[in-house]
Protein backbone atom coordinates (compact mmCIF):
# COMPACT_ATOMS: atom_id res chain seq x y z
CA UNK A 1 0.00 0.00 0.00
CA UNK A 2 1.21 3.72 -0.81
CA UNK A 3 0.07 7.02 -0.05
CA UNK A 4 -1.26 9.76 -1.78
CA UNK A 5 -1.87 12.98 -0.49
CA UNK A 6 -4.81 15.19 -2.05
CA UNK A 7 -4.93 19.59 -0.84
CA UNK A 8 -8.55 19.89 -1.06
CA UNK A 9 -10.25 16.89 -1.60
CA UNK A 10 -13.30 17.57 0.34
CA UNK A 11 -15.31 18.60 -2.60
CA UNK A 12 -15.04 19.15 -6.38
CA UNK A 13 -12.11 17.81 -8.76
CA UNK A 14 -9.83 16.60 -5.44
CA UNK A 15 -13.10 14.02 -4.62
CA UNK A 16 -13.64 12.70 -7.78
CA UNK A 17 -10.31 11.95 -7.79
CA UNK A 18 -9.73 10.53 -4.40
CA UNK A 19 -12.89 8.31 -5.44
CA UNK A 20 -11.28 7.23 -8.88
CA UNK A 21 -8.30 6.42 -7.02
CA UNK A 22 -10.13 4.33 -3.99
CA UNK A 23 -12.74 2.64 -6.42
CA UNK A 24 -9.60 1.56 -8.57
CA UNK A 25 -7.64 -0.57 -5.99
CA UNK A 26 -6.84 -1.29 -2.50
CA UNK A 27 -3.64 -0.61 -2.73
CA UNK A 28 -3.41 3.64 -2.15
CA UNK A 29 -4.03 5.04 1.00
CA UNK A 30 -5.78 8.92 0.54
CA UNK A 31 -4.79 11.37 2.52
CA UNK A 32 -7.56 14.19 2.56
CA UNK A 33 -5.24 17.26 3.15
CA UNK A 34 -8.17 20.06 3.95
CA UNK A 35 -8.45 23.42 5.82
CA UNK A 36 -11.71 22.25 7.46
CA UNK A 37 -11.83 19.07 8.93
CA UNK A 38 -15.19 19.04 9.43
CA UNK A 39 -16.16 19.38 5.92
CA UNK A 40 -13.42 17.00 5.18
CA UNK A 41 -14.72 14.02 7.88
CA UNK A 42 -18.13 14.00 6.19
CA UNK A 43 -16.60 13.88 2.59
CA UNK A 44 -14.63 11.21 4.24
CA UNK A 45 -17.77 9.80 5.02
CA UNK A 46 -19.43 9.68 1.52
CA UNK A 47 -16.24 8.38 -0.56
CA UNK A 48 -16.35 5.05 2.65
CA UNK A 49 -20.39 5.46 1.17
CA UNK A 50 -19.52 5.03 -2.19
CA UNK A 51 -16.45 3.10 -2.88
CA UNK A 52 -16.84 0.90 -0.02
CA UNK A 53 -12.83 0.98 0.31
CA UNK A 54 -11.91 2.90 3.82
CA UNK A 55 -8.21 3.28 2.98
CA UNK A 56 -8.69 7.26 3.78
CA UNK A 57 -7.23 9.16 6.78
CA UNK A 58 -8.17 13.41 7.24
CA UNK A 59 -5.43 15.44 8.07
CA UNK A 60 -5.93 19.69 8.58
CA UNK A 61 -3.82 21.72 6.14
CA UNK A 62 -4.72 25.19 5.28
CA UNK A 63 -2.45 26.42 2.46
CA UNK A 64 -2.90 30.23 2.51
CA UNK A 65 -0.41 29.58 6.09
CA UNK A 66 3.16 28.63 5.81
CA UNK A 67 3.28 27.39 9.53
CA UNK A 68 0.01 25.27 8.73
CA UNK A 69 2.27 23.87 5.85
CA UNK A 70 5.04 23.20 8.15
CA UNK A 71 2.81 21.75 11.00
CA UNK A 72 1.16 19.30 8.05
CA UNK A 73 4.65 18.14 6.72
CA UNK A 74 5.64 17.17 10.66
CA UNK A 75 2.39 15.82 11.66
CA UNK A 76 2.07 13.86 8.56
CA UNK A 77 5.82 12.34 8.98
CA UNK A 78 4.59 11.25 13.16
CA UNK A 79 1.47 10.05 11.41
CA UNK A 80 3.17 6.76 9.73
CA UNK A 81 1.15 5.95 6.98
CA UNK A 82 2.03 3.95 4.85
CA UNK A 83 5.11 5.01 2.25
CA UNK A 84 4.25 8.12 0.30
CA UNK A 85 4.12 7.91 -2.99
CA UNK A 86 1.91 10.95 -4.48
CA UNK A 87 1.05 14.14 -4.14
CA UNK A 88 -1.91 15.81 -5.73
CA UNK A 89 -1.88 19.78 -5.62
CA UNK A 90 -5.46 20.10 -6.38
CA UNK A 91 -6.62 22.68 -3.72
CA UNK A 92 -7.23 26.03 -5.32
CA UNK A 93 -9.30 29.46 -5.05
CA UNK A 94 -10.49 31.96 -7.80
CA UNK A 95 -9.90 35.92 -8.66
CA UNK A 96 -12.76 36.23 -5.87
CA UNK A 97 -10.43 35.34 -2.89
CA UNK A 98 -8.80 38.18 -2.56
CA UNK A 99 -6.63 39.86 0.54
CA UNK A 100 -3.50 38.73 2.36
CA UNK A 101 -2.30 35.26 3.98
CA UNK A 102 -0.98 35.22 7.71
CA UNK A 103 2.47 35.51 6.09
CA UNK A 104 1.76 38.92 4.40
CA UNK A 105 1.56 37.38 0.79
CA UNK A 106 -1.28 37.58 -1.81
CA UNK A 107 -4.10 35.36 -1.09
CA UNK A 108 -4.13 33.56 -4.56
CA UNK A 109 -0.45 33.73 -5.38
CA UNK A 110 0.25 31.93 -1.25
CA UNK A 111 -3.11 29.50 -1.85
CA UNK A 112 -2.08 28.31 -5.45
CA UNK A 113 1.52 28.60 -5.46
CA UNK A 114 3.46 29.17 -2.26
CA UNK A 115 1.25 26.85 -0.06
CA UNK A 116 1.88 23.95 -2.67
CA UNK A 117 5.20 25.08 -3.66
CA UNK A 118 6.41 24.71 0.55
CA UNK A 119 3.92 21.65 1.19
CA UNK A 120 5.85 19.61 -2.01
CA UNK A 121 9.46 20.76 -0.86
CA UNK A 122 8.86 19.38 2.41
CA UNK A 123 6.83 16.06 1.80
CA UNK A 124 9.60 14.99 -1.07
CA UNK A 125 12.66 13.48 1.53
CA UNK A 126 9.67 11.37 2.69
CA UNK A 127 8.95 9.44 -0.64
CA UNK A 128 11.56 6.94 -1.11
CA UNK A 129 10.78 4.79 -4.33
CA UNK A 130 9.18 6.18 -7.02
CA UNK A 131 6.77 8.83 -6.95
CA UNK A 132 4.62 11.25 -8.41
CA UNK A 133 3.79 15.15 -7.92
CA UNK A 134 0.40 15.91 -9.92
CA UNK A 135 0.09 19.68 -9.96
CA UNK A 136 -3.88 21.09 -11.17
CA UNK A 137 -3.29 24.01 -13.05
CA UNK A 138 -5.60 25.51 -15.38
CA UNK A 139 -5.88 26.32 -19.33
CA UNK A 140 -6.90 29.73 -17.86
CA UNK A 141 -2.96 29.94 -17.45
CA UNK A 142 -3.54 30.94 -21.30
CA UNK A 143 -6.98 32.81 -21.18
CA UNK A 144 -8.65 34.23 -24.30
CA UNK A 145 -6.98 37.37 -24.07
CA UNK A 146 -3.57 36.11 -23.30
CA UNK A 147 -1.37 36.73 -20.50
CA UNK A 148 1.07 39.23 -19.37
CA UNK A 149 3.51 37.82 -16.72
CA UNK A 150 3.86 41.13 -14.30
CA UNK A 151 7.15 39.23 -12.15
CA UNK A 152 6.81 37.45 -8.82
CA UNK A 153 7.46 40.62 -6.75
CA UNK A 154 3.83 42.02 -7.99
CA UNK A 155 2.24 38.63 -7.85
CA UNK A 156 3.66 38.13 -4.12
CA UNK A 157 2.28 41.34 -3.25
CA UNK A 158 -0.93 41.59 -1.86
CA UNK A 159 -1.78 45.45 -3.04
CA UNK A 160 -0.28 45.03 -6.23
CA UNK A 161 -3.32 45.78 -8.69
CA UNK A 162 -3.63 43.21 -11.84
CA UNK A 163 -6.80 41.78 -12.31
CA UNK A 164 -5.69 38.13 -13.60
CA UNK A 165 -4.21 36.88 -10.57
CA UNK A 166 -5.88 33.54 -10.46
CA UNK A 167 -4.61 33.04 -14.21
CA UNK A 168 -1.15 33.87 -12.75
CA UNK A 169 -1.66 31.47 -9.85
CA UNK A 170 -2.05 28.44 -12.60
CA UNK A 171 0.34 29.81 -14.86
CA UNK A 172 2.54 29.87 -11.50
CA UNK A 173 1.87 26.39 -11.19
CA UNK A 174 3.11 25.43 -14.65
CA UNK A 175 6.95 27.18 -13.92
CA UNK A 176 6.71 25.35 -10.80
CA UNK A 177 6.10 21.84 -12.37
CA UNK A 178 8.69 23.10 -15.02
CA UNK A 179 11.55 23.86 -12.85
CA UNK A 180 10.86 20.61 -9.91
CA UNK A 181 10.84 18.21 -13.12
CA UNK A 182 14.34 20.05 -14.08
CA UNK A 183 15.77 20.15 -10.59
CA UNK A 184 14.66 16.09 -9.75
CA UNK A 185 16.45 14.64 -13.23
CA UNK A 186 19.19 16.62 -12.48
CA UNK A 187 19.60 14.78 -8.72
CA UNK A 188 18.47 11.74 -10.48
CA UNK A 189 15.14 11.44 -8.26
CA UNK A 190 12.85 8.96 -9.82
CA UNK A 191 10.18 11.29 -8.90
CA UNK A 192 7.75 12.26 -11.61
CA UNK A 193 6.04 16.01 -11.96
CA UNK A 194 3.17 16.85 -14.46
CA UNK A 195 0.19 19.26 -14.34
CA UNK A 196 -3.02 18.66 -15.16
CA UNK A 197 -6.15 21.14 -16.63
CA UNK A 198 -9.93 19.57 -15.68
CA UNK A 199 -11.32 21.91 -17.93
CA UNK A 200 -13.83 24.35 -17.22
CA UNK A 201 -15.97 23.04 -14.12
CA UNK A 202 -19.47 24.43 -13.50
CA UNK A 203 -20.12 21.45 -10.87
CA UNK A 204 -17.29 22.09 -8.01
CA UNK A 205 -17.89 24.97 -5.74
CA UNK A 206 -15.06 26.75 -7.22
CA UNK A 207 -17.65 29.45 -9.25
CA UNK A 208 -20.29 28.77 -6.56
CA UNK A 209 -17.61 30.55 -4.35
CA UNK A 210 -17.08 33.23 -6.58
CA UNK A 211 -20.62 33.93 -7.07
CA UNK A 212 -19.60 33.32 -10.63
CA UNK A 213 -22.68 32.27 -13.19
CA UNK A 214 -22.47 31.04 -16.84
CA UNK A 215 -25.03 31.53 -19.33
CA UNK A 216 -26.12 29.19 -21.82
CA UNK A 217 -24.08 31.61 -24.36
CA UNK A 218 -20.90 31.56 -22.46
CA UNK A 219 -20.87 28.06 -22.36
CA UNK A 220 -21.30 27.67 -25.91
CA UNK A 221 -18.23 30.56 -26.28
CA UNK A 222 -16.25 27.95 -24.11
CA UNK A 223 -17.26 25.34 -25.07
CA UNK A 224 -13.82 23.78 -26.08
CA UNK A 225 -12.75 24.47 -22.98
CA UNK A 226 -15.33 22.75 -20.49
CA UNK A 227 -14.89 20.11 -18.77
CA UNK A 228 -17.13 17.24 -17.05
CA UNK A 229 -15.89 16.30 -13.44
CA UNK A 230 -16.73 12.62 -13.32
CA UNK A 231 -14.35 12.35 -16.79
CA UNK A 232 -11.80 15.03 -15.17
CA UNK A 233 -11.23 13.12 -11.53
CA UNK A 234 -10.71 10.21 -13.68
CA UNK A 235 -8.20 11.10 -15.95
CA UNK A 236 -6.69 13.26 -12.86
CA UNK A 237 -6.25 9.79 -11.03
CA UNK A 238 -5.04 8.49 -13.91
CA UNK A 239 -2.00 10.49 -13.62
CA UNK A 240 -1.92 9.15 -9.93
CA UNK A 241 -2.13 5.16 -10.95
CA UNK A 242 -1.60 4.49 -14.39
CA UNK A 243 1.85 3.56 -15.42
CA UNK A 244 2.68 6.29 -17.55
CA UNK A 245 2.37 9.05 -15.53
CA UNK A 246 5.52 6.80 -13.97
CA UNK A 247 7.60 7.04 -16.62
CA UNK A 248 6.85 10.91 -18.21
CA UNK A 249 7.56 13.67 -16.60
CA UNK A 250 7.08 17.65 -17.08
CA UNK A 251 4.01 17.11 -19.10
CA UNK A 252 0.70 18.99 -19.56
CA UNK A 253 -2.56 17.06 -19.02
CA UNK A 254 -5.62 18.61 -20.47
CA UNK A 255 -8.84 16.80 -19.68
CA UNK A 256 -6.87 13.31 -20.27
CA UNK A 257 -4.45 14.33 -23.25
CA UNK A 258 -1.20 15.60 -23.48
CA UNK A 259 -0.75 19.04 -24.68
CA UNK A 260 1.70 21.65 -24.96
CA UNK A 261 1.25 24.72 -22.92
CA UNK A 262 1.37 28.24 -23.71
CA UNK A 263 4.60 29.53 -24.65
CA UNK A 264 5.04 31.81 -21.82
CA UNK A 265 4.53 28.57 -19.51
CA UNK A 266 8.06 27.16 -20.80
CA UNK A 267 9.55 30.51 -20.17
CA UNK A 268 12.64 29.20 -18.04
CA UNK A 269 13.73 32.73 -16.30
CA UNK A 270 10.30 33.40 -15.16
CA UNK A 271 10.32 29.73 -13.85
CA UNK A 272 13.61 29.91 -12.25
CA UNK A 273 12.93 33.38 -10.66
CA UNK A 274 10.18 32.43 -9.31
CA UNK A 275 11.84 29.13 -7.67
CA UNK A 276 14.38 31.43 -5.82
CA UNK A 277 11.87 34.29 -4.91
CA UNK A 278 9.42 31.22 -3.14
CA UNK A 279 12.78 29.47 -1.55
CA UNK A 280 13.00 33.04 0.27
CA UNK A 281 9.23 33.30 0.80
CA UNK A 282 8.82 30.91 2.46
CA UNK A 283 12.57 30.59 3.97
CA UNK A 284 12.83 26.74 2.88
CA UNK A 285 16.17 25.58 4.26
CA UNK A 286 18.49 23.13 2.24
CA UNK A 287 18.03 20.77 5.03
CA UNK A 288 13.99 20.81 5.16
CA UNK A 289 13.89 19.65 1.50
CA UNK A 290 15.82 16.84 -0.83
CA UNK A 291 19.90 16.94 -0.72
CA UNK A 292 20.37 18.72 -3.73
CA UNK A 293 17.05 20.14 -4.56
CA UNK A 294 18.08 24.27 -3.51
N1 LIG B 1 -13.74 24.59 -11.50
C1 LIG B 1 -13.12 24.97 -12.58
O1 LIG B 1 -13.71 25.49 -13.54
C2 LIG B 1 -11.63 24.78 -12.70
C3 LIG B 1 -11.01 24.94 -13.95
C4 LIG B 1 -9.64 24.76 -14.07
C5 LIG B 1 -8.90 24.45 -12.96
N2 LIG B 1 -9.51 24.31 -11.74
C6 LIG B 1 -8.67 23.99 -10.60
O2 LIG B 1 -9.14 22.78 -10.01
C7 LIG B 1 -8.77 22.76 -8.63
C8 LIG B 1 -9.94 22.27 -7.79
O3 LIG B 1 -10.99 23.18 -7.91
P1 LIG B 1 -12.53 22.73 -7.88
O4 LIG B 1 -13.13 23.20 -9.15
O5 LIG B 1 -12.66 21.33 -7.48
O6 LIG B 1 -13.08 23.72 -6.75
P2 LIG B 1 -13.63 23.47 -5.28
O7 LIG B 1 -14.76 22.51 -5.30
O8 LIG B 1 -13.87 24.85 -4.74
O9 LIG B 1 -12.40 22.80 -4.53
C9 LIG B 1 -11.33 23.56 -4.07
C10 LIG B 1 -10.73 22.89 -2.85
O10 LIG B 1 -9.62 23.68 -2.40
C11 LIG B 1 -9.74 23.84 -1.00
N3 LIG B 1 -9.03 25.02 -0.51
C12 LIG B 1 -9.23 26.31 -0.82
N4 LIG B 1 -8.39 27.09 -0.12
C13 LIG B 1 -7.64 26.28 0.65
C14 LIG B 1 -6.61 26.49 1.61
N5 LIG B 1 -6.20 27.72 1.95
N6 LIG B 1 -6.05 25.41 2.19
C15 LIG B 1 -6.45 24.15 1.89
N7 LIG B 1 -7.44 23.89 1.02
C16 LIG B 1 -8.02 24.94 0.40
C17 LIG B 1 -11.24 23.96 -0.78
O11 LIG B 1 -11.57 23.80 0.59
P3 LIG B 1 -12.98 24.32 1.19
O12 LIG B 1 -14.00 23.30 0.81
O13 LIG B 1 -12.73 24.39 2.65
O14 LIG B 1 -13.25 25.65 0.58
C18 LIG B 1 -11.72 22.81 -1.66
O15 LIG B 1 -11.53 21.60 -1.00
C19 LIG B 1 -8.28 24.17 -8.29
O16 LIG B 1 -6.88 24.18 -8.24
C20 LIG B 1 -8.74 25.00 -9.48
O17 LIG B 1 -7.88 26.10 -9.73
C21 LIG B 1 -10.86 24.44 -11.59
Amino acid sequence: MKTVIITGANSGLGFECAKNILLESQDYFIVMACRNIEKAEKAKSELIEITKNENIGVMQLNLSSLSSVREFAKDYEKAQYPPLFGIVCNAGISNSNGGTTEDGFDMIFGTNHLGHFLLTALLLPLIKGDGRITVVSSDMHNPPNGLIYPGVEVLADPDSEINDKYSQSKLCNLYFTYELTGKLSEIGKNITVNAFNPGLLTDTNFHVNSNRHFTEEAMKMFADRVGVLSESGKALADMVTKPYYGEHTGKYNDRGKEIPSSELSYNKENAEKLWESSVNYTKLQSEETLDGLL
